[in-house]
């Protein structure tokens, strides 16, 4: 089923790339990262071109929930331990700005895109003392933030972090109007990128700047970007006759869900887990439904949908895949010393509209060669933290079981399929009927046609039922 944001937009068709050309700077990927980041470079009076290998905002701009937030769940108390308060600062200021850039743009161009100001929160049903915290450390950083305990939603809270003058909006209403500034060809798949040549299926483009804005960077050396991320999914119901709360909800518990006003409509979300990983004991246990299904996310959020707005109604239902770093900051920035002409966006986590625009003002400033302070904190080659080793340790088993999983038979006769990426074995998704990879996150249908990045090309064993 489609989001709701993909039910009343059009947006124009663009011509596959005409065979090879030559530009200052090519973009891969036309999703709301890629597009800012061209409309900058275009206004910096660098032309750039911008390939899609499907359509425009067809990829993760057109799942995501829409919220335009520097609330990034509780991350302050941590940047600024593991950072210190000056770095946490560019943090927090960049993505505070990133909305009044939204609210310029929207404004100077007159788009229509159901631009909403609004309160953000978190929330916790059992305990305040994070909440508190989070509230001090980002009142610290510059931003208005708060702890209280009013809430909108329909249950008791020990409390919630609120910050002030956070957005709503309509994505694709957004993008389709960005979309009309820029020279993009779609339809375009980009097979290879070697030096300044990137080569695709219909041409190659000779750029001096390149610019990875594809999700998940599809090349493994350099950068090394398989072995920093991991891709998890989530999912949204879209309710009529439920609450319409006129702030952002973010619960922080293991089962804390999400809340977002769009239009008539509440957008309820959770049941977020590694992708790939589906069974019982796996990452996502905790998340089971209340009926006790494996998988059946969207049956958890339709139980809570009922318990908490009795007579409501399901309209639409999606799910969202975001790249997961190692340290929960994105990396924007230089892809790898190795490539001084290459820049990369991706790790966006669950904050893909703030952190885009983000990467659009960044990767412009890099490539015109202006100063850029706020830089540092989101480089790709930033300091390793405690956290970013946790985490390495835990990515590391994954794909250490993936891969010795493939060489195991299948259960219940079915071929189970590896993933052409690095070869780990697939894993059946009973929600979405996908074969998901637990080691980085592709994605297949039960045919064995790529979904989802960083492979490349669909599984080659045909899947058998
Ligand atoms: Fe890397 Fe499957 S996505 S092995």
């Amino acid at each position: 089923m489609e989001s709701v944001w993909m039910e009343d937009i059009k947006i124009r068709r663009r011509e596959a790339l005409p065979g090879d050309m030559e530009a200052p700077a090519a973009v891969i990927g036309a999703g709301l990262a890629g597009i800012l980041t061209a409309y900058y470079l275009k206004q910096a009076g660098i032309r750039p071109v911008v390939l899609e290998a499907d359509r425009i905002g067809s990829g993760q701009t057109k799942n995501t929930t829409a919220k335009m937030t520097s609330q990034h769940n509780l991350i302050y108390g941590w940047l600024i331990r593991a950072f210190g308060s000056r770095m946490a600062e560019h943090y927090a200021m960049a993505n505070e700005a990133a909305i009044g850039e939204y609210e310029r743009l929207i404004s100077e161009k007159g788009i229509a895109c159901d631009f909403v100001r609004c309160p953000s929160y978190l929330y916790s049903r059992t305990g305040a003392e994070l909440l508190k915290q989070e509230a001090q450390a980002a009142q610290s950083l510059g931003i208005k933030a708060s702890f209280g305990t009013d809430c909108e939603l329909p249950f008791s809270v020990a409390g919630v972090t609120r910050f002030e003058d956070q957005a709503r909006f309509h994505p694709l209403k957004f993008l389709a109007e960005m979309a009309e500034e820029v020279e993009i060809y779609e339809q375009t798949k980009v097979l290879k990128v070697e030096d300044r040549k990137v080569e695709t299926d219909r041409g190659t483009v000779t750029a001096e700047h390149i610019v990875f804005a594809s999700h998940y960077p599809f090349i493994n050396v350099p950068g090394y970007y398989f072995a920093r991320m991991h891709q998890e999914r989530s999912y949204v119901v879209a309710l009529e006759d439920a609450g319409r709360p006129k702030g952002m909800y973010l619960g922080i518990d293991r089962d804390g869900l999400s809340f977002r006003t769009c239009g008539n409509f509440l957008l309820l979300g959770g049941g977020s887990h590694r992708t790939g990983v589906n069974r019982r004991g796996g990452a996502a246990a905790g998340l089971m439904s209340a009926k006790g299904g494996v998988g059946d996310r969207y049956g958890m959020l339709r139980d809570r949908a009922r318990e908490l707005y009795p007579g409501c109604h399901e309209v639409a239902r999606w799910s969202a895949q975001d790249c997961m770093t190692l340290d929960g900051l994105p990396y924007i920035g230089r892809f790898s010393r190795h490539r001084p002409c290459w820049y990369v966006a991706t790790g966006f986590g669950k904050w893909g509209m703030t952190t885009a625009m983000v990467s659009a003002r960044i990767l412009t400033a890099l490539i015109g060669g202006r100063d850029c302070p706020e830089a540092d904190i989101f480089s790709p080659g930033r300091h390793f933290t405690a956290k970013a080793a946790k985490k390495l340790a835990v990515h590391g088993a994954y794909t250490v079981k993936g891969l010795a999983k493939h060489l195991l038979p299948g259960g219940n006769k079915e071929i189970i399929p590896n993933c052409p990426h690095m070869g780990c074995r697939l894993e059946w998704n009973p929600d979405e009927e996908s074969y998901d990879c637990p080691c980085h996150g592709s994605r297949f249908d039960s045919k064995g046609h790529l979904i989802d990045g960083p492979a490349q090309t669909d599984c080659r064993k045909k899947i058998q039922h």
